[in-house]
């Protein structure tokens, strides 16, 4: 006879700075379960990590599991890095979830829809800011998940978790906008080795303006009503009040890891080309980050 799984009210598949966050916050007000890669990073989590918040450090233990040994779950929550999607939903997908919902940056749906067909899978925005240092998970910066509807249980349960969290009926624009910001500052950062605050001056400012610029039709085919003027201010915006943040982008290259690359600026030029429309710069800056991650053996065509 089969053994019965034991069933979570929410899963988070990705045990990284985010997961580690909203596993450490969401596991103070219910059960919950952090997904790791494999047995052997399930193992080290099982004995908890540090939870690094303004309030100072506390040691959390959430339950953790990993795909050798996965228990069903009501809902998951999707935090892996853009290259990881396909792999991640599916195991995802193992634990009978009534939804998906992934908070990760990037163009994800198409994705996850090929990887859980028939499943209610979708992709919400955060701009809460997290990093690890070794197991600790630090909260760096306090911000804003939303979700789309239809996922109201894991809105609810985030808020209850004491983050701002709720239900956004116009995600698909929040999404688009999030997707303006990281478009520009995260390549640029990346390719200038500099923190964020110096998209916003020059003279990387003229090739943000440029980006900008040529995303603007793109995204306004999606759907995105923004003028060329709203839009540099929500860029330039998000660059000044993060500063000194050294964006994600960066920080993988930094690190000589694979970067998100191809969830963003990738499928955003893929979706330009699908509408019949010219992205010279984001083209050259792709082809900048794809030849990076090529000479180190980490990119797609390694
Ligand atoms: N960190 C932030 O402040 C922040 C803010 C907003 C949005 N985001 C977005 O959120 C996503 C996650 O970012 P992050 O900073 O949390 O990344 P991260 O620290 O690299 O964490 C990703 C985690 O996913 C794990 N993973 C990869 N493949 C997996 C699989 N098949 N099954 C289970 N786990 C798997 C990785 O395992 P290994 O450790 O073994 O590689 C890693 O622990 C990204 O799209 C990012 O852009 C991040």
């Amino acid at each position: 006879m089969a053994t019965r799984r034991v069933r979570y009210p929410i899963a988070v598949v990705g045990a990284g700075a985010l997961g580690r966050l909203f596993a450490a916050g969401l596991a103070r007000v219910g059960p919950v379960v952090l997904v790791a890669r494999d047995a052997q990073r399930a193992a080290a989590l099982a004995q908890g990590y540090t939870w690094v918040t303004l309030e100072g450090a506390r040691r959390v233990r959430p339950p953790v599991a990993h795909p050798g040994a996965l228990p069903e779950a009501d809902w998951v929550v999707l935090v892996v890095k853009g290259p990881d999607t396909a792999a991640a939903a599916r195991l995802a997908g193992r634990m009978r979830p009534k939804g998906v919902l992934s908070l990760q940056n990037g163009l994800v749906e198409a994705t996850l829809r090929r990887a859980l067909p028939g499943l209610h899978a979708a992709q919400g925005v955060t701009t809460e800011g997290a990093y690890r240092e070794g197991e600790r998970v630090v909260w760096a910066g306090r911000g804003e998940t939303l979700v789309p509807p239809g996922f109201e249980p894991i809105a609810q349960a985030l808020a209850q978790a004491g983050f701002r969290a709720r239900v956004e009926p116009s995600i698909h624009e929040a999404r688009l906008k999030k997707l303006l910001v990281n478009l520009v500052i995260n390549p640029l950062t990346a390719l200038a080795r500099v923190e964020n605050g110096r998209v916003a001056e020059p003279p990387l400012d003229a090739l943000a303006r440029r980006l900008i610029a040529e995303a603007l039709p793109v995204l306004r085919g999606e759907g995105l009503e923004l003028t060329p003027r709203e839009a540099e201010a929500l860029v330039f915006g998000v660059a000044r009040d993060t500063a000194r943040n050294r964006s994600s982008m960066l920080q993988d290259v930094l690190a000589g890891r694979p970067t998100e690359l191809e969830t963003l600026t990738g499928a955003f030029v893929a979706l330009a080309e699908r509408r019949g429309l010219e992205v010279p710069t984001h083209r050259a800056v792709y082809a900048l980050l794809q030849a990076w991650e090529q000479a180190r053996g980490l990119g797609d065509d390694a």
